[in-house]
């Protein structure tokens, strides 16, 4: 695919009023979507304002996480039709600082991306290794079996709902990413584990995005990387003029 997608995961951030600003502003300098494709992700309390402030400009809206259920006696939570009816389009699944901080394991994840991909959602299935995993060489490893497990739930034919991020733990926040080849190679690897499942064509056809300090310095040159056909940005993207900035490096 020539045109690239570009994810602003905003993660625990921004007001309300914030969050409408951010939309005005990156609506107003959007580029054609057959060249770029962005997503943003606000946090659950921002959903609806970004909605209102995006109107009927291109901008997708996911979500960080979403509960694996349509909706029902579950406190705290959010479901999917409640996500959907929020004008959600994607959601995260896995994200590595749900599977660290709150202890998500791999059987979870794949129930969520079973979930979203069976309301019609687009599920974003993060994987990605540890700092520790990658110096005792399980890197690896750990993707193929991100990869198995996350995917083991989706039909052949609903694998054109899945993106998957590959996000190395090390590179989140830590100002430090991956080079792009470091990133091709892992997208070779979940490549690899999804062509032995799904076959040669399916494979070709999912995209991997990368995440992990990605800026509008470093941007182009995952983007430019063979095998990867996007970026889920997180601290770099809360500045609107920084994402439209990444908007405009994107379309190259
Ligand atoms: P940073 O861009 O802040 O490193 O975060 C990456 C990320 O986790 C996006 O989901």
């Amino acid at each position: 695919v020539n045109r690239k997608r570009l994810l602003a995961n905003w993660k625990m951030n921004l007001t309300l009023d914030q969050a409408a600003e951010w939309t005005r502003r990156v609506v107003a300098a959007l580029p054609p979507p057959e060249e770029v494709s962005a997503m943003v992700l606000p946090s659950f309390t921002a959903l609806d304002a970004v909605r209102r402030a995006r109107g009927d400009a291109p901008l997708l809206i996911g979500a960080q996480d979403g509960y694996p259920q349509g909706h029902g006696a579950v406190t705290g939570e959010v479901g999917i039709e409640q996500l959907k009816d929020a004008g959600v389009s994607a959601v995260l699944a896995g994200h590595s600082e749900r599977r660290r901080l709150l202890g998500e394991p791999d059987p979870l994840v794949a129930k969520k991306v079973e979930a979203y991909v069976g309301a019609g959602l687009t599920a974003v299935l993060c994987v990605g290794e540890t700092e520790a995993e990658r110096q005792a060489g399980h890197a690896e490893a750990v993707l193929r079996r991100q990869i198995a497990t996350g995917l083991e739930p989706v039909a052949e034919s609903a694998l054109c709902q899945v993106l998957v991020a590959y996000e190395p733990v090390w590179a989140i926040g830590t100002g430090h990413p991956a080079t792009p080849d470091a990133a091709s190679e892992a997208a070779e690897t979940i490549r690899a584990a999804v062509r032995a499942r799904f076959g040669e064509e399916r494979a070709d056809a999912l995209e991997i995005l990368y995440g992990g300090s990605v800026d509008v310095t470093n941007l182009a040159g995952f983007l430019a990387a063979s095998g990867i056909d996007g970026a889920l940005v997180g601290g770099a993207s809360l500045d609107a003029d920084g994402f439209v900035a990444m908007m405009k490096a994107a379309r190259g």
